[in-house]
């Protein structure tokens, strides 16, 4: 199968979270099971790829959509990308999304409005790649809404020319892509299209609503998210488009790209271990420690904060429980960016305590690994998560992780208290403060146990999380997906 994966950032290259990790694995996990996968992405400025390059295709200025290159590239790590080069799009200060202020650029209607221009098009007849026309186009979040809804209408041009069917995958809800309607003429948007029915959302044009409405099918990241979002409390506006389309949506987990979280390889650690060699893992906790200026004491706990640091992810029910953390000497390592008030509070507590909390405000990969790899326990309290990843590498690292019961949180963590045996972590069973703190007594208790300690990093390091079973599914949902775009539109 010809498949295109179009998304906005694609780790190692760009990154801002967890779909920048997807994106950099499962496209290699359904190559690995024999498919020609391909990655659409924006060449961004000071992006770096080293591998073997193709010829690049020129694609000419077209109404709004200015001139631009398609580049090949074999990347070192066998994913193959095509880069999207528009310089006066992508080439810029800041991140994918946003100015270096962080705010969002001001004509991102057309950044990600070129991308799911150009991906639909590369699952049409006519495709800039000639010969390679997609199967499947897999479009990931907001910013590449609109592939299938541009899919769709080269379909009802042309119905008897072979064309891609599409998949829209939802990383995260709150995140939508709204824009003002009158963008709609420039974007190509039909008139038809731009009711409720269509893109319309509050009056405005949503392009995450534009993927649900017409993508074949629809998956996003976890069993539990997938229902999470066909409720009023979950679906951030869009439950009831949800609902209507349920039985096209799928919830896959994510896996973990095993290559680069593994504590037995990870380039990133000072000390390898392995569920059978713990006492490297405690040479990492000694290791972090020295580095972050803690004070130098195994005994205490050691608790892990890597994250984006907005409300989603319930750092405030931390620094509400922060004396409970700090008690009897436990330390706090977080590493996050976000959210001024968040930082500000997170830098207060840091000031105040310097030798049990360590705060840096910013992003870094390798501390983020050697903080799964050093801490004791993992804290994401988050109050909804899509999948989540850190909670998964957290357990591959012995690093049991304390989660709200929320999304891939429920369907990756094994509440210790619930399954003695097979416990992985420890799950909230309310998610406020006070669930946390009594969640965090849980982790205390088993922390003074260290038999049963033992016990919980065990189970979670022996757990598969690799992506090998989620590819699979995806497959699935790709047959679906073709299945239903073979049906003539009613
Ligand atoms: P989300 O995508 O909602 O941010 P995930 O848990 O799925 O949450 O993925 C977050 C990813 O981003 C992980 O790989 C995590 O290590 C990484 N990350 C988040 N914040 C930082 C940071 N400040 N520095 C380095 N890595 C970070
Ligand atoms: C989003 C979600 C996160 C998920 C990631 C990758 O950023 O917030 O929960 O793991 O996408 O799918």
């Amino acid at each position: 199968m010809k498949i295109l994966f179009a998304t906005p950032e694609c780790a190692p290259w760009v990154k801002t979270g967890g779909l920048g990790d997807v994106s950099g694995a499962l496209p290699a996990a359904l190559a690995a099971l024999g498919h020609d996968v391909r990655v659409l992405l924006p060449a961004y400025r000071g992006m770096r790829v080293s591998g073997e390059l193709g010829d690049g295709v020129d694609l000419p200025a077209r109404g709004p959509w200015p001139a631009a290159q398609l580049l090949p590239v074999k990347a070192d790590n066998g994913v193959t990308l095509l880069l999207l080069a528009a310089p006066s799009l992508y080439q810029r200060a800041g991140g994918p999304y946003v100015d270096a202020g962080g705010a969002d650029y001001h004509d991102n209607v057309l950044r990600f409005g070129f991308l799911g221009r150009i991906a639909a098009l590369l699952g049409t007849p006519a495709s800039p790649l000639g010969d390679w026309r997609a199967d499947i186009v897999h479009a990931n979040d907001w910013p590449c809404g609109l592939a299938p809804l541009y899919l769709r209408q080269a379909r009802e041009l042309a119905p008897r020319q072979p064309m891609a069917a599409s998949v829209m995958t939802i990383h995260n809800m709150a995140f939508q892509g709204t824009f003002a309607m009158d963008n709609a003429d420039r974007l190509g948007i039909p008139g038809i299209w731009r009711g409720i029915d269509g893109v319309e959302f509050w009056g405005q044009l949503s392009m995450l609503k534009a993927g649900l409405q017409f993508a074949d099918a629809i998956t996003t990241v976890s069993p539990t998210y997938a229902r999470e979002i066909q409720t009023p409390a979950f679906g951030v506006g869009l439950d009831g488009v949800l609902r209507a389309r349920s039985a096209h949506l799928t919830g896959i987990l994510n896996g973990i790209d095993t290559a680069a979280w593994n504590p037995a390889s990870d380039v990133q650690l000072l000390h390898h271990f392995s569920a059978g060699d713990l006492a490297a893992k405690a040479r990492n906790k000694a290791g972090l420690q020295a580095q972050l200026g803690l004070a130098a004491a195994p005994q205490a706990p050691l608790f892990g904060v890597v994250s984006r640091l907005t409300s989603q992810k319930g750092i405030d029910l931390v620094l509400q429980n922060l004396d409970a953390v700090l008690a009897g000497g436990g330390q706090l390592a977080v590493l996050g960016l976000g959210d001024p008030a968040l930082q500000a509070a997170l830098r207060d507590a840091a000031a105040r305590a310097p030798r049990q909390v360590h705060v840096t405000l910013g992003f870094n990969e390798q501390l983020a690994h050697r903080i799964e790899a050093g801490a004791d326990c993992f804290l994401m309290p988050s109050r909804f998560e899509p999948c989540g990843l850190n909670q998964m590498y957290s357990q591959a690292y012995g690093t049991p992780p304390l989660v709200n019961a929320t999304g891939g949180l429920v369907d990756s963590v094994v509440d210790a208290d619930d399954d003695p045996k097979g416990g992985t972590g420890f799950v909230m069973r309310s998610a406020d403060a006070a669930g946390f703190a009594e969640a965090l007594g849980r982790v205390r208790q088993a922390w003074q146990d260290p038999a049963r300690w033992r016990r919980i990093q065990a189970n979670g390091m022996a757990r598969p999380f690799g992506w090998d079973a989620s590819a699979r599914r995806y497959l699935e949902v790709y047959a679906q997906a073709m299945a239903a775009a073979a049906e003539p539109v009613a």
